[in-house]
């Protein structure tokens, strides 16, 4: 039998504490203590609460990592307390760690936040099954592993907003649904049991809210505790809107067409024509950055492409990449 030596170090915490009812503004507040090498983030909000102020407050309540409740930020790092080791931070951050809210604009007490803006987003996806149910069933309606698989375990978020409160699109745009809401469009629209038809993909497809907006930057992908990968559903949703031929002309729909053309023309990416496909008219506020560009040999003409050695592979590749109608 195997045995593992427990061991102890000190830490000190700095934790953001605010009460909306009373505090003008929120202030940190220290605590030094001794961690175990067997203790989660949890056990210290716990111990906080416990034995140092019994007025500090925060979320939780399965302890395994289940209900989406415990989710804060450790120096910055999106965290589920009930499932991230202490161990783990110390060996990242140090022994000085920073506790706060998911998000501190949202801070109604300590860790509490005010999520209402992420049911709301999540209630506008039609989170849920739309089909028509019989109501005297007389077999199992089957899904096979094969296309249960499509669901890409988007079916396992916990709904605990870490993605959420990263996001900086979710930041600075109210509209933005956000990648916990694309996660779950994306587990509806997959799912072989749906009869949506087109209003939730339409609705993914609509500028400042739907996925256009989202600027890749895979904050949401580091961030998710359930590795849900929620950029990849994002993906995911705009060969859907190709699919079901919902998609509208604009920046970011002509973008990805001009990249697809651009491929399979080529084989390389064609910079020049991939921002005059995107712009159309827009094109000219680039004019004096695509002059530079060009001097610089940065962008060439079409004609002065080098296309790739392995064009057939490529246009194999291509075809078979996508079923998206363009
Ligand atoms: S990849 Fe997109 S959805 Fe994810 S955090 Fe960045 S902007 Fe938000
Ligand atoms: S996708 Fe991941 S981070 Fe986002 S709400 Fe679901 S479980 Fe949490
Ligand atoms: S307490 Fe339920 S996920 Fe942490």
């Amino acid at each position: 039998m195997s045995t593992s030596t427990i061991t102890t170090q000190k830490v000190t915490f700095k934790v953001f504490r605010f009460n909306a009812d009373e505090d003008y503004l929120p202030y940190y507040e220290n605590y030094e203590m001794e961690v175990t090498s067997e203790e989660v983030v949890l056990d210290i909000l716990n111990r906080i609460k416990w034995d140092h102020d019994g007025s500090f407050s925060y979320r939780r309540s399965c302890r395994h990592g289940i209900c989406g409740t415990c989710a804060i930020k450790v120096n910055g790092k999106s965290t589920l307390a009930c499932k991230e080791s202490m161990n783990g931070l110390v060996a990242l951050f140090g022994n000085e760690l920073t506790l706060e809210p998911l998000s501190i604009k949202r801070a109604i007490k300590d860790m509490i936040i005010d999520k209402g803006d992420f049911w709301e987003k999540h209630e506008a996806v039609t989170p849920y099954l739309v089909t028509d149910v019989n109501e005297a069933p007389t077999h199992e309606n089957l899904v096979s592993p094969a296309e249960a698989n499509t669901l890409d375990e988007a079916d396992l978020c916990i709904q605990c907003g870490a993605c959420h409160y990263a996001c900086p699109v979710v930041a600075i745009n109210e509209d933005f649904f956000g990648p916990a809401a694309f996660a779950a469009a994306y587990r509806f629209e997959a799912d072989v049991r749906d009869e949506d038809g087109t209003d939730r993909i339409s609705a993914m497809n609509e500028s400042a809210q739907g996925v256009w907006d989202c600027v890749k930057c895979f904050e949401c992908q580091e961030a998710c505790p359930k590795e849900i990968n929620p950029i990849e559903k994002i993906g995911k949703l705009h060969n859907m809107i190709f699919q079901k031929d919902v998609a509208v002309s604009n920046v970011a729909t002509r973008h990805a067409v001009g990249f697809h053309h651009s491929i399979k023309r080529f084989g390389v990416l064609d910079e020049g024509g991939l921002v005059l496909y995107s712009e159309m008219a827009g094109i000219v506020k680039h004019i004096p950055v695509a002059a530079r560009m060009f001097v610089k040999g940065k962008i060439v003409p079409p004609w002065g492409i080098t296309k790739s050695d392995n064009m057939d592979e490529i246009k194999k590749l291509v075809a078979s990449s996508t079923t998206a109608k363009f």
